[in-house]
Parts: structure tokens; sequence; C-alpha cells
């Protein structure tokens, strides 16, 4: 089943699509510091972008659980970071865990808030999803306030395999 958007997801300002080949070398080029360390597990090589970016292509070719987008700005057509949904790791029926990122220079633009919503549109949409979640390191002070500016509520600390997680949920729009 191919599960791919359509019509491309957009706000104007920034647009979604899923990541491709080409997409490899500037996914690992915005991996900074605080990208490895709360978001990929890691520093990435270019052998583990490649890898990551073809298990999406696969997820949306074969309706997986896991849909991934590259956040692109509409004025450059830029990689600006990514924006995930996992359906399958639903923590209660109707919820589905988003994680995101925005490469270091695109930052305090507003640009993460942007990518939710557009989340949002999509699992609206394509989706069953009725609530989403996110799992944030209590570390992660940018990750916690963007949480709360996008309207998201507190929904407890959790203990995961990662370790310790506060969760914030959100209802996707009706
Ligand atoms: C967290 C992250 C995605 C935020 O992306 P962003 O595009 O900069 O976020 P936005 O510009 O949409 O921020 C919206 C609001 O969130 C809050 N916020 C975002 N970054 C913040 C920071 N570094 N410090 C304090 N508040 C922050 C602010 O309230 C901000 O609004 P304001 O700029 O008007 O004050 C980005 O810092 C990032 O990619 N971090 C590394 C990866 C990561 O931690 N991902 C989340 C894993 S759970």
């Amino acid at each position: 089943m191919n599960s791919l958007p359509t019509p491309e997801l957009t706000d104007g300002v920034i647009f979604l699509r899923p990541l491709a080949a080409e997409d490899a070398a500037d996914h690992l080029a915005g991996e900074d510091e605080e990208m490895s360390k709360w978001v990929s597990g890691g520093r990435s090589t270019p052998a583990t972008v490649e890898a990551f970016i073809r298990n999406s292509q696969e997820n949306w070719r074969s309706g997986g659980p896991r849909r991934t987008f590259g956040v692109f700005d509409c004025a450059s057509s830029r990689l600006v970071g990514f924006i995930e949904v996992n359906l399958a790791r639903l923590v209660e029926p109707g919820q589905v865990n988003v994680s995101y990122g925005v490469f270091r220079q695109w930052r305090r633009q507003g640009l993460a808030l942007r990518a939710i919503d557009l989340m949002d549109e999509y699992l609206r949409t394509a989706t069953e999803a009725r609530q989403i979640v996110v799992r944030i390191a209590p570390a992660n002070t940018a990750s916690l306030k963007l949480a709360e500016k996008a309207g998201f509520t507190f929904h407890g600390l959790f203990d995961e395999p990662e370790g310790r997680m506060v969760r914030y949920v959100r209802d996707i729009k009706t």
C-alpha cells in the first residue's frame, strides 16, 4: 500500500515531503550536537543517513508505521529539518508519537511550530490518529518550551527505553 501524502503539505512558508536519496547530504550537514543528542541517538554518518532515508521510503511505499517528512523552506526549497510520526508507537489508543528537529541556522523562526501544524493536518486527513504525543528528555529545554508554545499539555513522566521522558499531548484538530 502506497501511503504517500497528496496534495503537498504546505502553509506557504514551509512544505513537507518525504525524504529522498538526494536529501542525504543536507540532512547529514544539518545535524548538530543537539540534533544528534536528542533525536539521532548519536552522530550520524553518510551510511546511517542513507539507511534512514531508505527505511523511510520503504515505510511510505508499504504503508508502514514510520512516516518521515523533510521540512523545506518554500522560498529557497532548502531542507531545514525533519518531522516524523510513528503510528505503531501507540501509547494509548489513538495516540501517535511525533518527533522533529530543525537545523541550527533555521531555529527560532517558528518553523517547528509550523511543521507540527502541518503534521497535524497530515494525521487528520490521512490517518485515524486522535492525539499527538511528544516524548522529551527532561534536560531538553528547547523542546519542552516548544511543546508548551505549541499548545501541548503535560501528560506525565515515563520510564522509556531511552531513559526518563516527559510526555506532552495535543489533540489532533477536527
Ligand atoms: C526543539 C527544536 C525542534 C525547536 O525548533 P525551532 O524551529 O527553533 O522552534 P520554533 O522557532 O518553532 O520555536 C517556537 C517556540 O518554542 C520555544 N523555543 C524553541 N527553542 C527554544 C530555545 N532554544 N529556548 C527556549 N525556548 C525555545 C519558544 O517559545 C519559541 O517561541 P519564540 O521563539 O517566539 O520564543 C530545535 O531546537 C531542535 O531541532 N532541537 C534539536 C532536536 C530536538 O531536540 N528535537 C526534539 C526532540 S523531543
